[in-house]
């Protein structure tokens, strides 16, 4: 990363030193002729070792190994100078994938849907994990006592499951012989924001939602209908203080209350991070049972299912990122996947300005590289735009209106 961000300070500044025009050149001159001339070379071999650098941890970040051990949170699409310049410069296969999103771009009619292929692709993933039981713990999956581990950390972290914690599990997945026709996977990317794809979102059969991202406000972008967003119990810490306080509580019973009907998909067991989250959490829907109409949904330990499969894919990082998730979840519920705000960059395809990483960052808001360290955006948006032009999947990228 720091590597990247000298590279591009050094090349977007003029080269020092200009000479006298025309005319004699006394001896200072000359000095300074010579100094120039060694600061280039200086220059060229920095360049050089910069660009090796990079060049070297890209190629690490190609064959990551699974780790125990998972971070706090799950990052999603959060865009990196580095992966920028990485992807722009470095990746010879940048360059091909480039040009095809250009080629996208320039004529969206172009793409078709393949039913066969988006059939046979259901059949693949549905060898390798069984969606509709393993969307939710269900009340009879799990007894009271029992010590739950986590997937992302060591073995030796564990929740055990309470009285109350099982009361809040559905007695049945909530989509068990659920078929939808044409559904929205919604990420986060700030490539949706100016988007104007707000009203076209609104006209799907069924929206899923990441990590709660907020609508209402952006609703011109985004739309607003949500039919199933998750919910990493860590968003009560960043966003809610833990509801410490009357006033964090009413915020929190006010965003649930937005969702209506719509499925939380709660991810508990992924961290053990989320543990102690999970308890407040827990206390907080015993409290309010009754009054909210959200669907809670909370998946055991799954992932080793759902990687297996994207393994067949030669896609492997350490941790998937929520939004190939969620289009994995899909894809027994749906006919048919279009997806949105799905773009891991930190600059624009149409216009090739520089974009917030999530749509709904405040301005300003400084790039992070820190989905790096375990997550793959950049090949994971190579996968999904190859199966893109399969017809598997429909990526937008362009603005709507
Ligand atoms: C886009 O592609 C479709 C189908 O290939 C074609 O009918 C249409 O004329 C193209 N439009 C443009 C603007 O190139
Ligand atoms: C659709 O997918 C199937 C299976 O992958 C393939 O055999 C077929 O050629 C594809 N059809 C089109 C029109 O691309
Ligand atoms: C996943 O589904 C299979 C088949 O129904 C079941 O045996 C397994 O316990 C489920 N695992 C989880 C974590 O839901
Ligand atoms: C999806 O959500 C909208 C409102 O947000 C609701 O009107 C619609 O019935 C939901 N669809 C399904 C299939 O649950």
């Amino acid at each position: 990363m720091r590597c990247a961000r000298a590279l591009a300070l050094l090349s977007s500044r003029p080269l020092p030193l200009p000479l006298p025009r025309g005319g004699r050149c006394p001896q200072r001159c000359r000095m300074l002729r010579y100094t120039s001339t060694f600061g280039l070379i200086i220059f060229s071999v920095a360049l050089l070792i910069l660009s090796f650098i990079s060049f070297v941890s890209i190629k690490k970040d190609v064959n990551p190994r699974y780790g125990p051990n998972g971070g706090p949170r799950m990052y999603m699409f959060h865009a990196g100078f580095r992966s920028q310049v990485a992807m722009k410069y470095l990746d010879p296969a940048f360059t091909s994938l480039s040009s095809a999103i250009n080629e996208d771009l320039k004529n969206s009619s172009k793409w078709k849907y393949n039913s066969t292929a988006f059939i046979q692709l259901r059949t693949e993933i549905s060898h390798h994990i069984d969606i509709p039981h393993n969307f939710t713990l269900t009340r009879d999956s799990v007894k009271v006592g029992q010590l739950m581990h986590f997937d992302y950390s060591s073995h030796k972290y564990v929740y055990s499951i309470g009285e109350n914690f099982r009361s809040l599990l559905p007695e049945v997945s909530p989509i068990l012989n659920r078929r939808y026709n044409v559904c929205a996977v919604v990420g986060n990317s700030g490539i949706l924001t100016g988007s104007l794809c707000g009203a076209q979102i609104e006209k799907y059969d069924f929206v899923f939602r990441c990590n709660f991202a907020p609508t209402e406000i952006f609703k011109k972008d985004v739309g607003r209908r949500t039919n199933m967003t998750t919910f990493n119990p860590s968003i009560l810490e960043k966003y809610y203080n833990n509801l410490l306080t009357v006033q964090d509580r009413n915020n929190f019973f006010l965003s649930l209350k937005k969702l209506d009907g719509a499925i939380l998909w709660i991810p508990a067991f992924f961290f053990y991070t989320s543990a102690t989250v999970t308890r407040t959490l827990v206390d907080f829907f015993v409290e309010h049972r009754g009054q909210l109409k959200v669907q809670l949904a909370w998946p055991g330990n799954i992932m080793q299912y759902i990687n297996n499969y994207w393994k067949t894919k030669q896609l492997s990082p350490k941790r998937l990122s929520t939004g190939i998730l969620m289009y994995t979840l899909a894809s027994s519920m749906c006919d048919q996947i279009h997806l949105y705000g799905f773009w891991p960059f930190g600059w624009d395809p149409n216009t090739g300005k520089e974009l917030p990483y999530h749509y709904y960052d405040r301005k300003g808001t400084k790039f992070t590289t820190k989905w790096q360290e375990s997550h793959q955006l950049p090949a994971e948006f190579k996968l999904l735009h190859k199966m893109h032009t399969e017809g598997l999947l429909k990526l937008t990228l362009s603005h709507c209106a």
